[in-house]
């Protein structure tokens, strides 16, 4: 792989779920070192292109590369191929019972064997990196949403991944605890040398701290480009997805589908 070879590479991919296709044609690099900013209505595959990248989600279509090799479909090399990427869900994911630190150290007991004092070192420089070194010894529920979500972020570096994904990684954040994650997902990025997504549907927080932007409609890749091409865009989909408007071209019908399910 070459130093400008790009992280995260698809090549005319269909993504199918539940015998439907969701995304059709996707072509996507990823370059090392950017921050790609996912945008898009409610239920328009934003999840399921990220399922598409950790090896979750087979492409019906088309080829998923990552690292510069195919996404493997034997189980060892798709586990070893996901310690390299670190994921933050929406939902933090955080275990209630363990502290701060304890939820931290769990990938690193799962998949190293490195002795307990060097895993309390990681966990400490991990919750220092997002600010947290004094929560260490805190509980998921003596913490504020902002907090939780550093933690869930410092577990999803524990491995040191040098791709990251995030899957709206604002939900149910203020917009002060909303600056404070996505600048530290942009400080992160840029210290220690990693690549992230970043899916969202906040368009104002997400797009300042983004390199490129993508937003996916209807069923495909409907504007590639770099922030400042987005917001002056005169594309159709484009305008109404950032006015969120609610007739124009984007169909809604696949967002009502998810919210009656
Ligand atoms: N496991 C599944 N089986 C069948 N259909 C699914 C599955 N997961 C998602 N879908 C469908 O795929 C479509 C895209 O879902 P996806 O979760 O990727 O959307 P999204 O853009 O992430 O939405 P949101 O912003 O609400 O998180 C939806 O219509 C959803 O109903
Ligand atoms: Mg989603």
């Amino acid at each position: 792989m070459t130093a400008s070879a790009p992280i995260v590479r698809l090549s005319g991919v269909r993504l199918d779920r539940g015998g439907r296709t969701i995304l059709r044609g996707l072509d996507l690099d990823v370059p090392k070192g950017a921050i790609v900013a996912v945008l898009g209505p409610s239920g328009s595959g934003k999840s399921t292109l990220l399922a598409a990248i950790t090896g979750e989600l087979e492409p019906a279509a088309g080829t998923v590369e990552v690292f510069g090799q195919p996404v493997p479909r034997e189980r060892r090399a798709l586990l070893s191929l996901r310690k390299g990427i670190g994921v933050l869900l929406q939902g933090n994911g955080l275990l209630t019972d363990l502290t701060a630190a304890e939820n931290v150290a769990l990938p690193l007991r799962a998949h190293t064997d490195l002795p307990e004092p060097v895993i309390a070192r990681l966990v400490r420089m991990k919750l220092h990196a997002v600010g947290l070194r004094a929560a260490a010894d805190l509980y998921p529920r003596e913490l504020s949403g902002g907090m939780a979500r550093r933690v869930a972020l410092a577990r999803a570096l524990a491995l040191d991944p040098p791709l990251m994904v995030y899957d709206e990684p604002l939900t149910g954040l203020d917009p002060i605890a909303s600056g404070v994650i996505m600048a530290l997902i942009r400080r992160l990025n840029d210290t220690l040398g990693l690549t992230s997504i970043v899916v969202s549907h906040h368009v104002h927080e997400t797009l300042p701290v983004a390199d490129h932007a993508l937003v996916i409609a209807n069923g495909r890749i409907v504007f590639a480009g770099t922030p400042s091409e987005l917001e002056t865009s005169h594309d159709p989909f484009v305008r109404q997805f950032l006015r969120g408007e609610p007739d124009g071209p984007i169909a809604f019908d696949a967002a009502a589908r998810t919210e009656a399910a």
